[in-house]
Order: C-alpha cells, then sequence, then structure tokens
C-alpha cells in the first residue's frame, strides 16, 4: 500500500464507509434480512450498489498490448532543434513537459506472463502546453507489415485459435513464413534483446514509422525518433525469460513500480534522424516502408531531450488501464507521413478507444489535455466537465472563438496516381538489412548468434513441418549459413518436443484423497 493511502486509512481522519451517493453504512459486510437467517431484502440500496458496481467492473480491455504498466515523468529539452519544428515542448532548452509512459507486451491478454517472447510497446502522452501529444512506439525500430490491410489478421495468427483458444506455433509460423516482409521484424523478435528484453528499463523504444516535422517557415523534413535507455539496454536469454514467467509473471511491472518507489528514476534519450524531402526521394530505401530502418552512418543521430519517471501511477486503472494513446495526437510542428500503416493507425486507436471507453475518453483525467479547449462538439455519455458552459455550439459572430494561432501555411507532399489495390511484392532489398542485423548486430555480440538460433529452433520446432520448411526457405534468403543452422536446430528440437509430449509425475493409478472404503 502506498504511503498516502496507509496515512489515509489510519489516521483520525479515516474515511467513513459509504455507498456511492453519500450515504454512511454501519457494517458493509452485512446484508440486511429478515429476522435471523431469513431471505434479503431488496431495499438493502448498499446491497444493491455493491452488486451493480461490481458487475460492471471490466472494461473491454486492449485489443492488442493488453498487459502493460507505466508511470509519469517528464521531459526536458536538451538540444535545439527548432530549425527542424515548432513543436511547442521542443521551443527552447531546458524546456520541461509532463508526461506519461505506457509500455506493454503486444498479443497476450491482461494477466499474460511479461517475459514471453513478443516486441514491447513504448507509448509516450505528452501534456504539452499546446494539447496532448502522443509517440505510440515499440521497442523495435520496423514492423512486421507495411500494408495495413494484412494488420487484424497477423495479429490473430498471433493470438488464440477459434476453435480451441489455444495459442498455436503452426499458425503463428504459417503467417510469418508466408508474408517474409515480416522478418526484419522476425530477426529482432528473436534475438534475446528485441523479444525477451529485461524488464521496461532496459530496453529502447522507436517511433518506428517515419513522421514529419513542420517548422515555423512551414518548411517539412521527415523524421525518426529513437529513445535510447540510459539504463543501458539487456536482455533475458530463452531459459532465463521461461524461467521468470513461472516464477514471476509480472516480473517487468514489478521491475519498474519497484524501481520507481525506491527513487532509481529510469531515463531515455531521445534522439532523432532527419531528412530532406528532397533526400528522402533519392534515398536507396523507401522511408516510409515500416519493415526497414534508415541506417545510422546515412543519416545521424541528433540528440533533442531525456524524459525521466518518477512517480508510479496512484491508481492503475484510471492512470493506465485508461490512458488512451494514439499517433493522431499531434500537434502543430509534427504530422503523419504517407506511411500508409501510420495512417490507418491514425483512425484505428480514437475508434478502439470510443469502443473501450467511451466517447468521452478525453475527458479521462489522464488523458486531459492542459490547455483550455474550446470548439463546437458538446454532450455525449459520461460528459464531466462543464460542457464548456454558455459557449456556443456554433461559429457565433457575436462571441466569436480566437483564430488558430498557428497560421497553417504549410508545404506538404503531392500525390498523383492511378487507385491500384497493391499486391506487397517481396524483392531481395528486403533481405538485405535482416542480412546485416544477423551479420553486423548479432554477430558482433559474443553467443548472440547461438542464441538467437536456438530461441528460433524452440519456438519453431513446434509448427507443422511444412510450415517449418516454408520459413527455412525465409531464414535461407536472408543468409545460407543461418538457414542452415536454424533448419538442423529446430529439426532436432522437434525430434525432441516429440518424445517429451507426456511429462508430469505419475502417481499411478492412485488418487490424493483415496475414498475411505476402497
Ligand atoms: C495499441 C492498432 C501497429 C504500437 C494498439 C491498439 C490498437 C492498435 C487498436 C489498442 C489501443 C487502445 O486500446 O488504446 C494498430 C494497427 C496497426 C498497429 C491497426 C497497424 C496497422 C502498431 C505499430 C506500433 C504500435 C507499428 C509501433 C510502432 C502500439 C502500442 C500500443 C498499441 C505501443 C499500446 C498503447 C498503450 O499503451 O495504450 N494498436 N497498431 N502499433 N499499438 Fe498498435
Amino acid at each position: 500500500m502506498m504511503e498516502e493511502a496507509k496515512k489515509l486509512v489510519q489516521g483520525e481522519s479515516a474515511p467513513v464507509y459509504r455507498t456511492s451517493t453519500g450515504c454512511p453504512i454501519y457494517n458493509p459486510l452485512a446484508s440486511a434480512r429478515i429476522g435471523e437467517g431469513g431471505p434479503v431484502l431488496l431495499q438493502d440500496f448498499h446491497l444493491i450498489d455493491l452488486y451493480q458496481k461490481f458487475d460492471r467492473e471490466r472494461i473491454p480491455e486492449r485489443v492488442v498490448h493488453a498487459k502493460g504498466s507505466g508511470a509519469f515523468g517528464t521531459f526536458e529539452v536538451t538540444n535545439d532543434i527548432t530549425k527542424y519544428t515548432k513543436l511547442n515542448m521542443f521551443s527552447k532548452v531546458g524546456k520541461k513537459t509532463p508526461m506519461l509512459a505506457r509500455f506493454s507486451q503486444v498479443s497476450g491478454e491482461q494477466g499474460f506472463p511479461d517475459m514471453y517472447r513478443d516486441p514491447r510497446g513504448f507509448a509516450l502522452k505528452f501534456y504539452t502546453e499546446d494539447g496532448i501529444f502522443d509517440m505510440v512506439g515499440n521497442n523495435t525500430p520496423t514492423f512486421f507489415l507495411r500494408d495495413p490491410a494484412k494488420f487484424p489478421v497477423f495479429i490473430h495468427s498471433q493470438k488464440r485459435d477459434p476453435q480451441s483458444s489455444l495459442r498455436d506455433n503452426t499458425v503463428y509460423w504459417d503467417y510469418l513464413s508466408q508474408n517474409s516482409e515480416s522478418i526484419h521484424q522476425v530477426m529482432i523478435l528473436f534475438s534475446d534483446l528485441g523479444g525477451t528484453p529485461y524488464g521496461y528499463r532496459f530496453m529502447d523504444g522507436f517511433s518506428s514509422h517515419t513522421y514529419k516535422f513542420v517548422n515555423d517557415k512551414g518548411e517539412f523534413y521527415y523524421c525518426k525518433w529513437h529513445f535510447l535507455s540510459d539504463q543501458g539496454t539487456k536482455g533475458m536469454t530463452n531459459e532465463e525469460a521461461t524461467e521468470t514467467n513461472g516464477t514471476n509473471p509480472d516480473f517487468a511491472r514489478q521491475d519498474l513500480f519497484d524501481a520507481i518507489e525506491r527513487g532509481d528514476y529510469p531515463s531515455w534519450t531521445l534522439y532523432v534522424q532527419v531528412m530532406t524531402p528532397e533526400e528522402a526521394e533519392k534515398y536507396r530505401y523507401n522511408i516510409f516502408d515500416l519493415t526497414k530502418v534508415i541506417p545510422h552512418a546515412d543519416v545521424p543521430m541528433q540528440e533533442v531531450g531525456r524524459f525521466t519517471l518518477n512517480q508510479n501511477p496512484k491508481n492503475f486503472f484510471t492512470d493506465i488501464e485508461q490512458a488512451a494513446f494514439s499517433p493522431s495526437h499531434m500537434l502543430p510542428g509534427m504530422d503523419i507521413s504517407p506511411d500508409p500503416v501510420l495512417q490507418v493507425r491514425t483512425f484505428s486507436y480514437p475508434d478502439t478507444h470510443r469502443h473501450r471507453l467511451g466517447a468521452n475518453f478525453e475527458q479521462i483525467p489522464v488523458n486531459k489535455p492542459r490547455c483550455p479547449v474550446f470548439n463546437y462538439s458538446r454532450d455525449g455519455p459520461m460528459n464531466v466537465t462543464d460542457n464548456q458552459g454558455s459557449m456556443p455550439n456554433y461559429p457565433s459572430s457575436l462571441q466569436p472563438l480566437a483564430k488558430e494561432y498557428h497560421e497553417p501555411n504549410e508545404k506538404h507532399e503531392k500525390w498523383v496516381g492511378q487507385v491500384t489495390y497493391h499486391m506487397d511484392e517481396i524483392t531481395d532489398v528486403d533481405f538485405e538489412q535482416p542480412r546485416a542485423f544477423w551479420e553486423r548486430v548479432l554477430g558482433k555480440q559474443p553467443g548472440q548468434q547461438d542464441n538467437f538460433v536456438k530461441n528460433v529452433a524452440s519456438h519453431l520446432s513446434k509448427a507443422v513441418p511444412v510450415v517449418r520448411q516454408r520459413q527455412y526457405k525465409v531464414f535461407t534468403r536472408v543468409h545460407p549459413e543461418l538457414g542452415s543452422r536454424i533448419q538442423e536446430a529446430t529439426e532436432k528440437e522437434a525430434e525432441k518436443v516429440a518424445k517429451t509430449q507426456n511429462k508430469g509425475v505419475n502417481q499411478g493409478n492412485k488418487h490424493m484423497f483415496e475414498p475411505a472404503n476402497k
């Protein structure tokens, strides 16, 4: 229990137990009944109140990223980048902006073990003077797909089977092996750092997508964001992660909470890669392809600032579960790029927030802008503000609103073309960066190539042979040695899996509690 709550329940000012309408209750653990042992009475409002609240405790969990944890903190600017962006929170060195971070697993439900192999969500909400700005990224600089039509079916393949409600490694790899633009993300995910980072404090975060900066002259630049952990990075091996899932399924949540409680505040430094539209046009990779990174050797990292998390949530449900992050929560100075996946995300998040939290989700304190809001929208369920009082709800000539102060004078891309349903074409270029990851990232860290092969083998071995074979071909296209090592290790593991399917201590025909007459 937090100190504040302890003081409240122990002190002289300990609160009186009341119904939700404020009526004090003498004995909250007793129902009104007729006589001793008789039936309960419908007039017992406290009992009904208790039940109606209890029956409605659960709200829909997030359709993805359901298990997560978060904390509040502050972002501070350390380097001037106003030549690229007029984003108010970057307006001067030393400027501080309050913020919220939520880290998460992607595919599991709320009670899922933290150290399961999965990308980690890295969602940030900045309460700027100008309004809410969210950066909703992952701990991976890439993603599994580049056509948004694939996201819902990809997610289905990573979640539970519609009949058995079991996770199914065959389905998992069946999707990936048929959609091999996923290979770069698969390579990152099956490394120790990418798929089983040690809690949340020791991982980096990425915007993954290319976004746009817009400066006060109306010029735009493309940018990618990188949040590098000041704690350094570390991952668990497959064995360590599996063991941790058994001993403490909430490992990542606990590690973050405990660190902040003891004053060991984690922080991340923000760097950006910036490109002009002309450079982007000539660049060898499509910067709107989410399966690719922009190597630092091509576009250097520029430091911007640092955020530090120093306050745990006071209440998990109100502060973290009800938090609503969206890539569409933009502000002047930032913009969405033409990346099609990013564009669909701008629709999907607020859509799900309306379903998960209701039409007025932005009025919930954790989501509420810290600047006054005036517009012509009103009412709706659970409106808990003053509903903009007596302000006109149309563009009144008698009481006009002030003009938007950022004159929108921005230049943007021009797009001309015919409507096509472009099928994702996989080319050799898609294997260049995964190859570099195998050779130059994993290859440089002692033991990491071996661990990668083991990590894949332990997972892929539980898929059926036809799917395994198809995925070997994808790894071979990355690198022939990688393909053959994965195949050899996976087939060996598959033999072991077949032999050890019937585990458990055999007690013969005995029962723990034998009937006395037997
Ligand atoms: C959560 C959709 C790709 C990062 C979510 C949620 C939806 C969603 C519906 C639940 C939001 C909520 O209930 O509040 C999509 C779609 C995608 C996509 C449609 C692609 C077409 C990505 C990518 C990233 C990402 C590429 C990272 C770069 C996250 C994070 C969360 C999340 C961090 C959790 C936010 C939180 O902590 O509340 N996504 N997503 N998603 N997504 Fe995505």
